[in-house]
């Protein structure tokens, strides 16, 4: 193949036509890569963002399932778009897709725009999206440039690694001036491909890559410096209360005023230090931004009620067979599935139970915690 000589303008037809081919023979069968319905397309380039493909799957199946169509969507609350949205994270997308399809309803009469300079002004919709959907979806000739994107192009031209958005920038122009006009959106999707299936960011197998002859550094090349990881501790309680054949668990929402996740449903927080009558279910570490938690979650009995850490947010007792359906964040998720409280939930008793339950006790605590 040709090498593409950026500055020069040779070589584009086939670097074009190289990496076609391999998409052609090479690219996974993901599921939105089978239907041509801009709303769909939409939806999973929202997901993707942040996310790798193998975990989009499942949720955007079932989003489509729950709201098959735009008008769906708009007309749906945003709780429910965010309990579906649950365990993917970065709920801010699912606020702004909401919001968008709202928008689009009433201003665009429920057509989603055709072009990325029209869906860049939808509220919530970046520069990436707005360019993904429009090439994916409407064949407009406009480059997406995602992380995967920015990499094996930085490698490709062998560019010395530039802070975010200065890169970002710089790429955008070479990688709209590479774009391939007749199949924009195949082109777009498979240098993501490449990015998230062969040139990996340790390990890039470089033997498989359509565009290794041309290829500036065949291999791994310094990049800007990640973000380092934080680490932080919390305790959380898991309490339950039964009155057969119901079966409900305490949560709590974030205030609206939080700056991740608000109005998303949690575990509480329960004051550190183990008491003898506590549980110790188990620990897991989970990770939110540049922040890796470690979180210890105890069975707390209802009668301890004074040891939650007392929070702004509401509490609520949750029915179990109800916390499907519920926007828990994608901690409480975890932590609820990994004590089969969860799913395989058959309605006659909880996979875990945890504390007795004493109505009077219940009533008082009630009352401490939701303040009536
Ligand atoms: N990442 C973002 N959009 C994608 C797509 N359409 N296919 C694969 N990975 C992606």
């Amino acid at each position: 193949m040709a090498r593409y000589n950026p500055g020069m303008g040779s070589g584009v037809a086939e670097f074009r036509r190289g990496l076609l081919k391999w998409f052609d023979e090479c690219a996974r069968d993901l599921p939105w890569r089978r239907t041509r319905d801009p709303y769909a397309i939409w939806v999973s380039e929202a997901m993707l963002q942040q996310t790798r493909a193998a975990v989009v799957i499942g949720y955007y199946e079932r989003f489509l399932e729950k709201f098959p169509d735009l008008a769906t969507l708009a007309q749906a609350s945003e709780t429910e778009v965010l309990a579906a949205w649950s365990g993917l994270g970065y709920y801010r997308r699912a606020r702004a897709l909401h919001e968008s399809a709202r928008a689009v309803m009433a201003e665009y009469g429920g057509k989603i725009p055709h072009t990325a300079s029209e869906l860049n002004r939808l509220p919530g919709v970046g520069v990436y999206t707005a360019a993904a959907v429009a090439s994916i979806a409407f064949g407009e000739p406009v480059a997406a440039v995602d992380g995967n994107v920015e990499r094996v192009l930085t490698r490709y031209l062998g560019h010395e690694p530039v802070p975010g958005a200065a890169r970002s920038g710089q790429l955008r122009q070479e990688a709209l001036r590479i774009v391939d006009p007749k199949r924009p959106g195949d082109f777009n999707q498979a240098m993501m491909e490449l990015g998230a299936t062969v040139c990996l960011p340790k390990g890039p197998v470089c033997l498989n890559c359509p565009l290794h002859e041309g290829c500036k550094t065949r291999g791994e090349h310094p990049i800007a410096p990640a973000r380092k990881m934080l680490s932080r501790k919390a305790a959380l309680a898991v309490m339950q209360r039964r009155e057969w054949p119901k079966s409900e668990v305490l949560l709590e929402r974030r205030p609206e005023s939080s700056s991740q996740m608000p109005g998303m449903w949690e575990l509480p927080q329960v004051k550190e230090g183990r008491q003898n009558a506590d549980a110790l279910l188990l620990t897991v570490r989970h990770s939110i931004t540049n922040t890796n938690y470690y979180v210890t979650v105890y069975g707390v009995d209802v009668s301890e009620r004074n040891r939650l850490i007392r929070a702004d947010g509401e509490r609520k007792w949750v029915l179990l067979q109800e916390l499907h359906d519920f926007p828990l964040t994608g901690l409480t998720r975890k932590i609820l599935k990994r004590l089969k409280v969860m799913p395989g939930y058959n309605g006659t008793g909880p996979a875990v139970l945890i504390g007795e339950t004493v109505r009077d006790a219940e009533k008082e605590f009630d009352s401490a915690v939701f303040g009536d």
